[in-house]
């Protein structure tokens, strides 16, 4: 079989990235530009800024790959592109790139939901075993997905309020730390103990999430001592609040992988990066006999490598798109 070639191209958010990948797991480079520093200074990103800023950046990101990766467009095989979540401008900035490539070197054009793109991450680091369950946590996401094959999503349950990624932002934010605050409430976590009770969230049989509860419990606990007059102790709170979330989150997906009789437990997105979620799902993935396969954290956020991954397995589906292919802000995974 002669090897596949995939430009992908994501820029749903505040992230410019283009990738060529081989096969759906080999990468053979990738260039990202990162608005962080830019949104940074507004306390989150600010879709407007993030698709002028796309538009700067995303010839440079195809010049630099291409010349990083050796290889000319007339060596790609098919272009695969985010269209959906995401922000609307900045989801058609790739779009138009996408189909601006595709239709000048004549090459397939492949349309790829984000989330796809977040599970497929995980075809960098191994085979994926059906049928397998894949969590996703992420800025938008909370999700527990049944696969039985390739590019195919079953939806067991998911957030019903915030998303997880999104309460931690927003914890981070009450307590003085910068966008995004994930990753360093899980830093801080690390150095503190869980000290602060805080309620659990919702614990019933089905695998629905819903955080609004503990986030407002957060932001009311970090309200109340400030007018007080008291300090809070960040440690112990991003400890308390991670060890809380992280909880649950495992014993939902555990009992998925159950009750589903899974081999392999896949996790996808962003807050696949926290180190208090990778800890635990590795020692009960040990304990339960379960494989476990979680991307590299530079996989974890949002990168067009994961794109072009999901991308070559939903052409091995047929799913492709013509030109009229929009960009959907909210879309479903299935
Ligand atoms: O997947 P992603 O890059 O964007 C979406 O598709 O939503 O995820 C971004 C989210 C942000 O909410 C960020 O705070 C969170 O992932 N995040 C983390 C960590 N690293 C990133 N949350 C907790 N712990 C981390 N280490
Ligand atoms: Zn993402």
């Amino acid at each position: 079989m002669n090897d596949k070639f995939i430009l992908a191209i994501e820029s749903s958010c505040d992230e410019t990235s283009m990738s060529i990948i081989k096969n759906g797991n080999t990468e053979i480079g990738t260039v990202t530009l990162s608005q962080m520093d830019i949104h940074k200074q507004y306390g989150g990103v600010v879709p407007e800024i993030a698709s002028r800023n796309h538009i700067e950046n995303i010839t440079i990101v195809l010049e630099e790959l291409l010349d990083k990766s050796n290889m000319k467009l007339e060596d790609i095989d098919a272009i695969g592109v985010t269209y959906g979540p995401g922000l609307s401008g900045a989801l058609l900035v790739g779009l138009q790139c996408a189909k601006t490539l595709s239709f000048i070197y004549n090459k397939p054009l492949i349309p790829v939901h984000h989330i796809a793109g977040h599970i497929y991450a995980n075809r960098l680091v191994g085979k994926f075993k059906f049928p397998l369950i894949a969590l996703v946590v992420s800025g938008g996401h909370t999700e527990l997905v049944l696969m039985k094959e390739d590019y195919s999503f079953e939806y067991l349950g998911g957030t019903l309020d915030d998303a997880i990624g999104e309460a931690y932002d927003k914890v981070a934010r009450v307590i003085d730390l910068p966008y995004p605050g994930g990753p360093r409430i899980d830093k801080l976590a690390k150095m503190g103990n869980h000290t602060y009770k805080l309620p659990t969230p919702m614990d019933d049989d089905s695998y629905n999430f819903s955080f609004s509860g503990i986030k407002s419990a957060v932001i009311n606990l970090a309200h109340n001592e400030k007018q007080r007059g008291n300090e809070i102790n960040k440690k112990d709170l991003a400890c308390s609040f991670q060890e809380t979330v992280v909880n649950i989150i495992c014993k939902k997906t555990i009992k998925a992988v159950k009750e589903y009789n899974i081999k392999q437990l896949i996790v996808a997105g962003g807050v696949a990066a926290n180190k208090g979620l990778r800890d635990s799902l590795n020692k009960l993935c040990k304990e339960n006999n379960i494989e476990l396969l979680i991307p590299p954290i530079e996989y974890c956020t949002d990168n067009a490598a994961m794109i072009g991954c999901a991308a070559y397995y939903a052409l091995k589906k047929g799913i492709t798109a013509d030109l009229t292919l929009n960009a959907v802000p909210v879309l479903e995974l299935n």
